[in-house]
């Protein structure tokens, strides 16, 4: 881990609430896909705790982020411009994403922005890939731009048939057979029904919890095992086996 100062690129709104942020700083390490960066949204006090983002897209120098407007923080982070340099703690988290023989992403919302760098990896190992993408209703889809700048294809479902296909994420991934591994993120209940609904898969499941250090000091982000330990989601996660955590 090491605190770096990063200056920002570009900070645009793509979508619903949602803005790409793409920061660069010289001689970055090189990110694990699942891995995330705690970022100072401003340079003053205010507010005093960073926020954590995933990795959402990395070149030499340069890493991308997406994140949803939602309260303070965040909305602080859409204010910057252009040149204005922010700190952060990079790059976080032990528990990351793999590359298997073939692989289904799943990403709920915002939460697909965790599964973008994963997705760049497996095609660049030449690996099978799929996409699925959901979200509430259209606008809530603010990835699309994106993924089309990184020339990522997916599936897209809305809950209410607004675009895409019809329905939630958790059809259509049981559509696939168990060869396919399934990698997912997105909000808490999409996590839930997706452990309790593919429980003889092998599914792994980026968790998000409250992060006050996200270096594993704090013990704000613990989540209870099956084994009955707590593992901070900061430093033994973000990604865990969806078999060895509670998913509440
Ligand atoms: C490992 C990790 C990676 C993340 N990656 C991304 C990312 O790539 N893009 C992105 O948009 N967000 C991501 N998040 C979530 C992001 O950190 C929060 O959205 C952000 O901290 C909110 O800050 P805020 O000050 O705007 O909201 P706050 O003012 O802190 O919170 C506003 C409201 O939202 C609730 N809230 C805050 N954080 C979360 C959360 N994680 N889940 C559900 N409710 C929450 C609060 O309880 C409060 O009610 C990630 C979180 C973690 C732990
Ligand atoms: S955020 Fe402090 S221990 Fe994980």
């Amino acid at each position: 881990m090491e605190e770096r100062e990063l200056k920002v690129l570009r900070n645009e709104e793509i979508g619903f609430r949602t803005y790409l942020m793409v920061l660069e700083g010289e001689g970055l390490p090189e990110p694990k896909p699942g891995q995330f960066l705690m970022l100072s949204v401003s340079n003053t006090l205010e507010p005093l705790l960073r926020r954590a983002f995933a990795v959402a897209h990395f070149e030499r120098d340069k890493v991308f982020l997406i994140y949803y407007l939602l309260g303070r923080g965040t909305h602080i982070l859409s204010e910057r411009k252009r040149g204005e340099v922010l700190r952060a703690l990079l790059f976080l988290g032990k528990g990351t994403f793999k590359v298997f023989k073939k692989n289904l992403l799943v990403g709920g919302g915002v939460g697909l922005s965790a599964l973008t760098y994963l997705a760049q990896e497996v095609l660049r190992q030449k690996k099978e890939l799929f996409i699925l993408y959901g979200g509430r209703t259209k606008r809530h889809l603010g990835l699309l731009p994106f993924l089309r700048e990184l020339g990522l294809e997916c599936e897209v479902f809305t809950e209410d048939g607004s675009f895409g296909k019809k329905g939630n994420l958790l059809k259509p991934t049981l559509e696939f057979d168990r060869s396919w591994v399934v990698q997912a993120c997105g909000p808490r209940a999409m996590l839930k029904a997706f452990k309790e609904k593919l429980r003889d898969r092998k599914l792994y499941l980026s968790l998000e919890a409250p992060m006050a250090c996200g270096y594993g000091v704090c013990l704000g982000c613990v989540v209870r095992g099956e084994d009955g330990k707590y593992y901070r989601v900061c430093v033994e996660g973000p990604v865990f086996e969806a078999s060895k955590v509670v998913i509440k």
